[in-house]
């Protein structure tokens, strides 16, 4: 694992959109694997700047995300797919076509697991993975469990990520409690992966994830076996790791 370690959330920002950038420029037909939550939101705004500076061309760029809600249309505002459009897709040249996420109006888990692990085959994998870190160390929507699931499945959302989920929602009611995530292998075989991380919240579960042992109780820390691996974290966030 490369970890680079930034002053705070606007550097992390940047740096990450620079090694996203840099790929776009070196493969204009990369599969980029995307993230949602608070912390990528930057480094959509930086990409999206890119573009419009004429610097980055997203025309040949396919896009498949880690994972959605299940049992939200994809036109509520709290839904992935509503996140990736007003973040950072009507904002580049991506072809819509060429945009993968998890369908969560499918209420067919199995057939839906099936359809978006094929997609990801379809597309060659994944060149370039952006991760984010859950609370509970959980990255897409692995969740904290026995064992690491390996591929695109539907998964019982943890009371911990449920509560921090709660803010973006009206009552405790809406709140999804299920979602469609990729899996630990599809995530593994990237061939590179980012992971991004900022704030003192997250500072015990970054140091369990880059230093504790290995184990789907702490779903990130299974990254410390990858072997292209970047850690951008802001100063807050390493503020428990002694690096
Ligand atoms: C959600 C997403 C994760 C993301 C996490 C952290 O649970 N499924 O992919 O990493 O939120 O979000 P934030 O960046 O808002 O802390």
């Amino acid at each position: 694992m490369r970890i680079v370690k930034v002053r705070d959330y606007q550097d992390m920002s940047k740096k990450a959109a620079d090694i996203i950038s840099a790929q776009v420029v070196l493969n204009p037909s990369s599969v980029l694997g995307l993230a949602t939550g608070s912390t990528p939101e930057g480094i959509y705004q930086h990409l999206a700047e890119k573009h419009r500076l004429g610097d980055l061309d997203f025309k040949d760029i396919k896009t498949v995300n880690l994972d959605e809600y299940k049992g939200i249309s994809k036109s509520h505002p709290q839904s992935y797919t509503y996140y990736m459009k007003t973040k950072l897709f009507n904002f580049i040249n991506i072809k819509p076509e060429n945009t993968y996420l998890p369908d969560g109006d499918n209420e067919d888990g199995q057939l839906e697991c099936k359809r978006y692990r094929d997609i990801i085959q379809r597309a060659g994998g994944i060149d370039l993975q952006l991760l984010g870190l859950g609370n509970n160390g959980h990255i897409g929507f692995n969740e904290p469990g026995e064992a690491f699931e390996k591929e695109v499945h539907c998964v019982d959302l943890s009371e911990t990520t449920i509560t921090a989920n709660a803010r973006f929602f009206y009552s405790m009611d809406e709140v999804p409690k299920q979602a469609y995530t990729m899996g630990i292998g599809n995530i593994m075989r990237a061939r590179k992966i980012v992971v991004v991380v900022s704030g003192k919240e997250k500072a015990e579960i970054t140091q369990k994830v880059l230093f504790g042992p290995v184990t789907p109780k702490v779903p990130g820390s299974i990254l410390q076996l990858h072997s292209d691996v970047t850690v951008i974290a802001d100063e807050d966030a390493l503020s428990l790791t002694k690096i």
